[in-house]
Order: structure tokens, then sequence, then C-alpha cells
């Protein structure tokens, strides 16, 4: 293999890039941001990758979730609290249910660039360029928002920033507690439609909480209950970004992406020879890799290779989205090819992209779609004896009208009434909740057959 620099993608076919318009004023930017602090650490990526080698080992569960794509109009201190609130809710009830560490990594503070399947768009008889995320050009379908604009990609570092600031203070400075985040449950609940079927685990970690706090072990007295580790994560798409911020670390020597803990590389832009491969190849965090229907087994075994050609538990998270219908015919083979491989992975689920339909004129993902792939991911890997690591949403902690179904059963008609999305439809803070206790049930179900920290081969 060539030798990789943070720029030798440069040399290699890549797919999914803006055509910006000036490029002195690009190469500007990015020489700039260059020199700008980096937003993490690597010894957190680290951290982070050591924990991702629990879940591979089958002791641990991944919680990857947040927007699909951030955007400048709804960055605020309000929207990050909400989803900060929803997703430790969510936390929770995995961690009880699970008897497992839950390893939590937001899609946020840095996922602002988005795939597209056409480079335009066209609406009656005008075609401009496509969306591509905020990073890249605006929303509004005009000609001038449409383009480009690199400028933007300081906003993005900027927001990043403070999104991971306020991240911090929340996951650190108490906001996380325990307690706190039972008693936002327990008001769920008493609001939920279907309350009596999760009331039963509720109460056990009421009793749980009580019991600590009765025996002395409170958020004051012990920081595991008061504190949190909680990552960041987004797709590496926009590599120039990446690039500017791609720094070596000084204590191990290592090159590290330092935009987020965790980078993916999405399904459009996961050829071996192009450039999203050969970038992250290089950078030490721990990497996803979403694999949909057109990712043959060996064409996973090939990728494998060239991301973690040493075989380091926790280096890959696989992120399996092939849709209700399709994940039971697709996700076995790719399992078993990886099991007789010998390769340690994180098997994750998203349940969101392969569900995707259009209803009533809005892009929308039925819940009960959601749920049958979560269901038929977790049946899959007790058939083949492998760890269902984890899962992948998009999500909000805001009472948006995205996906329909769920408890309280949003209907089409209703789509238009809170349809806020910049890209995809995200699950509201109550089916967000409602699909953690869904899993929950299946984790619970998982463990009563299997000791802990055991797979069913293992
Ligand atoms: N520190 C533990 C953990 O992160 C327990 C914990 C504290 C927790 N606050 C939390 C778990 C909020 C989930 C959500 O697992
Ligand atoms: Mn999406």
């Amino acid at each position: 293999m060539t030798k990789w620099s943070p720029n030798s993608w440069r040399n290699k076919p890549i797919l999914q890039v803006p055509a910006y318009p000036d490029a002195a004023a690009l190469a500007e930017v990015e020489a700039r941001m260059s020199t700008y602090p980096p937003l993490v650490f690597a010894g957190e990526a680290r951290k982070l990758k050591k924990q991702l080698a629990a879940v591979a080992e089958g002791n641990g569960f991944l919680l990857q979730g947040g927007d699909c794509a951030e955007s400048f109009a709804e960055h605020g201190a309000d929207n990050i609290r909400d989803f900060f609130r929803a997703f430790l809710q969510m936390a929770v009830v995995l961690t009880y249910a699970g008897s497992q560490p839950v390893v939590k990594v937001g899609r946020i503070a840095g996922q602002f660039a988005k795939p597209r399947s056409s480079d335009n768009e066209t609406k009656g008889d005008v075609v401009l360029p496509s969306y591509r995320g905020d990073i890249i050009n605006g929303i509004e379908f005009d000609e001038a928002s449409r383009i480009p604009d690199p400028a933007r990609q300081e906003m993005v570092y900027r927001q990043s920033a403070a999104t991971l600031n306020l991240l911090r203070a929340f996951a650190q400075g108490g906001f996380a507690n325990l307690e706190n985040v039972h008693k936002w449950m327990l008001g769920f609940l008493s609001d939920s439609p279907q309350a009596e079927r999760y009331q039963e685990l509720a109460n056990r970690i009421s009793e749980t909480v009580d019991f600590m706090r009765a025996i002395g072990i409170t958020g004051e007295s012990t920081h595991a209950l008061r504190e949190t580790d909680f990552y960041t994560s987004h797709e590496g798409l926009l590599l120039g970004y990446e690039e500017a911020l791609t720094r070596v670390d000084s204590t191990s020597g290592d090159w590290y992406a330092t935009s987020g803990h965790m980078i993916w590389i999405g399904d459009r832009t996961r050829q071996p020879d192009h450039a999203h491969v050969e970038y992250c190849r290089g950078i030490k965090n721990p990497l996803g890799l979403k694999c949909g229907p057109s990712l043959s087994p060996d064409g996973l075994i090939e990728l494998i290779d060239i991301l973690n050609p040493e075989n380091e538990p926790g280096r890959l998270t696989l992120i399996a989205r092939f849709g209700a219908e399709n994940v039971g015919e697709y996700l076995p083979k790719l399992i078993r090819a990886v099991e007789k491989e010998g390769r340690k992975v994180v098997w994750s689920c998203d349940p969101m992209h392969g569900n995707t339909v259009t209803a009533a004129g809005y892009k929308t993902r039925p819940f009960d779609r959601i749920l049958k792939e979560v269901q038929t991911f977790f049946e899959v890997h007790r058939a083949e004896g492998s760890h269902p690591g984890g899962l992948h949403v998009e999500m909000t902690g805001k009472n948006v009208t995205e996906c329909t179904g769920g408890a309280r059963a949003i209907r089409d008609e209703e789509l238009r009434d809170r349809y806020h999305t910049h890209c995809d439809p995200r699950l509201n803070a109550d089916q967000a909740l409602e699909l953690s206790f869904l899993v929950a049930e299946l984790l619970k179900r998982d463990r009563e057959v299997l000791p802990a920290g055991k797979v069913a081969n293992g």
C-alpha cells in the first residue's frame, strides 16, 4: 500500500465533492483552519476505542444518535439540551436492561455534510445544485444559497466547538446525574400512552436508585453516578475540512482526526480505492462503516483489510442499514464472512436509512418499520451467535413530526405540523425513548438466555 498522509486522499478518485467556484478562497480557509485548536483530543479517541473494544468482545452496547444533518438555523442551547436529555434517557434504559455499559456517541458537533443521490435538484423548470449540508451550501432553493461557500466550514468549526463545550459541561457538570435522568424518564411515563408497558422496567430502575441512595451511593458521593462519558461522531465526507483538522498526537506520534471522536464512512463513498477510504485508513480514531445491500461479503473483508489491518477490536464499527425487508437476507452473509475471517468488529444497527418512504409529500419513516429492522437485527445475531452491539439513530429532543407511528401514532397528515429536518426524518423525543424501551426488551431477552459477556458460540 502507498504511503499515507493527511492529504494522500487528494490523489484518489472521489465522489460527492462540491464544486467550489473559487479554489483560492477554499485553500485559504483550509490553511487557516489547519492552525485552529483541535476540537477533540487524541486521548479521548483512544478511550472511546477501548470502550468499543469491550463492545466488540460482547461486553457493552453502543448508542449512537443525533440529527441527520446539524444546521446553523437550529443551533441553540435548548436544542442541545433537549437532544442530550432524550439521549441520556435512552442510555439509562439500555444500560439497565442489558446490565452492560452503554457507550454514548452523538451524531453531533460536526455532522454537517450530506451525500446526495443527485448533483442537482429540480423544482418546476428551475434546476439548481443540490443542498449538501450547511458546511457546503444553503438549503434555500435559490441560486445564491446553493453556491458552495468555503466560509461555511469555519462556521461549522465554531458551531461544533460551542456545541461540544456545552455537551462537555452537561456530561461532567451535574446535568447527566443518573438521578436526574431517571426523574425525566418518570415524567415521560406519566404521559405516555404506552406507560404500562414500560412501568415495570422504570419501577426497577427507581428501586435501584432509591436503594443506592439509602446506602449512601449518590450523585454527591460518587462521580460515576453524576457524570458520563459522551463522545462525538460524524460522517467524514468533506475531506478538505477533515484534513485541516487532522493532527499528529504528540504522545504517540499517530495521526488523528480532531474534528470528532469517531468518523464514519457512508454507504455511498466506501469504494476501497477512493478518497474517503484512503483518508480514514490513516487516522487512528475509531471508525464506522455503513453497510448497505450493495456491499458483498468479499467487498466487506477487502474494506476491513484496509481499514483495520491489525484486527484491533474497537477500531471498526459496522453499521448495518439494510431496511426492514432486507436485513434478514443480507446481514447473515456479512456476519458469516466476518466470523470466518476472525475479524473483530462492533455490529451496530441503523434502522433509519433503509426505511425511508414518501407519504403526503414528505420523506418519512414508519416507526413500525424501524422497529422491525431492529428486531430482525437482533434475531439474526442470535441465530449467528454474534453480538448485537449497537443502535444508530437519527433523532432529536424536540417534539417534531417527521417519522410516522409510535405510541402517540403520528399520522401521514400530521407530518406537515412540525417537519423541521434539514435532511432525513428523525425520531422525536418520545419515539426515541420508546424505541429504547423496545430495544431494552430485546437486550433483556438475550441476557436471559446467555450469561453476561458470552455470545452463543463464544
Ligand atoms: N457513569 C455511568 C454511565 O455513564 C452512569 C450514568 C451517570 C449514566 N449518568 C448517566 C448512564 C446518564 C446513562 C445516562 O454509564
Ligand atoms: Mn440521514
